[in-house]
């Protein structure tokens, strides 16, 4: 299997006036193969947004390593930036351009060849069905729609690996089911999916390998039958409580 994420001993401390110094990656290590959908999962303020953050090298680590596509972060972060596509938990789309101006702007700002460009981006538009609504000002775009032209344009110069922060939050089970289907297929075309969510149900569905985050700690990593076997528990919610607990026996 080849790895295309290798996460190495990673630390990132904020320091907040009311709380201190907040330690939000603390230690954090896994590696992920390529053609694999790896699902960060952890209740909010685990620490899942400042991991993908770091990946994204929009962020440096006190410590630790990321390597993307054979990529480093601190010696080659321009090779890694080609080869991610990014999508933050708040992605505003600028309300003054149409999904497919958004798509073209960001093929080009990931130098996507200018031969190719225009049928890249009808490629995309089909791809994720944006017809309807591809000329339209994003500000009069629904939730979903947006959130499908976020995706859409993370994906349009067409990296090895996509990094998707929190990607179904707050859409209803349509969107976020396409939303899914989506990155299934993106995983058959052999692309590395890691995604963070807080939603236990989705995790279980569509992710191959699942790293449950708390406190900034990776407390376990695998697949949801190996978590299923070590924890002894079905449901992933149940999983996720015994893990947590077996981490603060433990510490
Ligand atoms: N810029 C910052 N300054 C201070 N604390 C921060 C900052 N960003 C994140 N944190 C803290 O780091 C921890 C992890 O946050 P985050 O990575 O956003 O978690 P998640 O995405 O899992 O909800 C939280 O305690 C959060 O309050
Ligand atoms: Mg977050």
């Amino acid at each position: 299997m080849e790895e295309k994420i290798i996460i190495k001993n990673l630390n990132k401390e904020f320091y907040d006036p009311q709380r201190g110094t907040v330690k939000a990656v603390d230690n954090l290590s896994f590696t992920a193969y390529k053609g694999e959908i790896f699902g960060l999962l952890g209740p909010n303020g685990a620490g899942k947004t400042t991991t993908l953050r770091m990946m994204a090298t929009l962020m440096k680590p006190n410590s630790g390593t990321i390597e993307i596509a054979g990529f480093d972060i601190e010696n080659n972060s321009q090779d890694v930036r080609r080869s991610i596509g990014y999508m933050s938990s708040n992605t505003a789309l600028y309300p003054r351009l149409s999904p497919r101006e958004i798509i073209t702007y960001f093929a080009e700002l990931n130098d996507y060849s200018k031969e190719n460009l225009t049928m890249r981006v009808e490629q995309i538009i089909k791809y994720f069905n944006i017809g309807d609504y591809a000329d339209t000002y994003s500000e009069k775009l629904s939730t979903g729609m947006k959130q499908i032209t976020s995706i859409a344009r993370t994906i349009v110069h067409n990296p090895p690996v996509l990094i998707l922060d929190e990607p179904s939050a707050g859409l209803d089970v349509i969107v976020a089911q396409k939303i899914h289907s989506y990155i299934l297929d993106l995983k058959n075309e052999g692309k590395t999916i890691i995604f963070s969510s807080h939603n236990m149900g989705e995790v279980e569905k569509i992710c191959d390998r699942i790293g449950i985050i708390n406190n900034g700690k990776l407390l376990t990593v695998g697949t949801i039958d190996e978590l299923r076997d070590i924890s002894g528990k079905y449901y992933m919610e149940e999983i996720f409580v015994y893990f947590v607990k077996e981490f603060e026996k433990e510490s």
